[in-house]
């Protein structure tokens, strides 16, 4: 399903954003197309997310550079995490690099938040009392319940997922797996997500972007 474009209904949310792409917003009327052309203009950025933003010094995802750009460049109104025109401009920015590999920087000003990433992903919490490598490393493969623990990869993202019927951003994923093992949830847009993020990139260096996923 992931991999027929016509099948997939992840293609929706690009769709829509390629046409949030082109859409007139914010006192000078301009769109992203105004400043950035072609959206082929994009290919390659994704893979280079999370980032650090030399201006501020925060970590941004591709999410927070699209917000940063529409609210400080495009000076149109923000747009929420976890919103539908937030994330269909993510999955029509983040499939225009479908296929190249993952090559986050982890060195520099990134390191700092590289390494509390690395710590998080194998600290123990929740009422369960496991690590994401706990399942991600030592278990990958096996069953839990109906579903079958992947390596943890987040390069589809965003995906369409069956059982929330509509797209959702990695950090909506990873806020399931917090609840899975019954432990406080980050709020969308928390530090801690967005090292998380750069963790598994880093874990995911080479493998090909693929968004928009499909799962079930
Ligand atoms: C007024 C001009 C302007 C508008 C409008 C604008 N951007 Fe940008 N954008 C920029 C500039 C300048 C940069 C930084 C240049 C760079 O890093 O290549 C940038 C950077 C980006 C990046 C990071 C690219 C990379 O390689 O890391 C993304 C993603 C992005 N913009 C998405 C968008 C989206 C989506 C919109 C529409 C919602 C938008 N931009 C609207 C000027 C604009
Ligand atoms: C109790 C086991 C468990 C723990 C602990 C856990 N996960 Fe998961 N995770 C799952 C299951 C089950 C899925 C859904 C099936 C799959 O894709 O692995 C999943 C999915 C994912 C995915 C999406 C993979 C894809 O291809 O869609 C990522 C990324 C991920 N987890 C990262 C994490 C991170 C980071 C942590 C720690 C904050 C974590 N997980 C903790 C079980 C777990």
């Amino acid at each position: 399903m992931q991999a027929d474009e016509f099948e997939n209904p992840g293609m929706l949310w690009v769709a829509r954003g390629a046409k949030l792409w082109r859409q007139a917003e914010g006192p000078d009327g301009r769109s992203c197309a105004s400043c950035h052309g072609e959206a082929q203009s994009m290919r390659g950025a994704a893979t280079r997310y999370p980032q650090v933003d030399l201006g501020s010094g925060r970590l941004l995802n591709l999410d927070g550079r699209i917000m940063q750009c529409r609210s400080e460049r495009q000076k149109a109104e923000p747009l929420a995490w976890e919103s539908e025109p937030l994330l269909a401009l993510g999955a029509y920015v983040a499939f225009q690099s479908q296929g190249l590999p993952v090559r986050p920087t982890i060195d520099g000003a990134a390191r700092p938040f590289f390494e509390r990433g690395r710590d998080r992903y194998h600290l123990r919490v929740g009422q369960m009392n496991l690590s994401c490598s706990q399942c991600h490393d030592a278990n990958w493969g096996r069953q839990l319940g109906p579903e079958t623990i992947s390596q943890g990869h987040g390069t589809g993202y965003p995906v369409y997922r069956l059982e929330w019927q509509a797209a959702g951003s990695l950090q909506r994923r990873l806020r399931s797996c917090m609840s899975g093992v019954r432990a406080e949830m980050f709020p969308y847009g928390a530090q801690a997500h967005l090292e998380l993020e750069l963790y598994l990139a880093w874990r995911a260096e080479g493998l090909a972007l693929e968004a928009p996923g499909v799962r079930r």
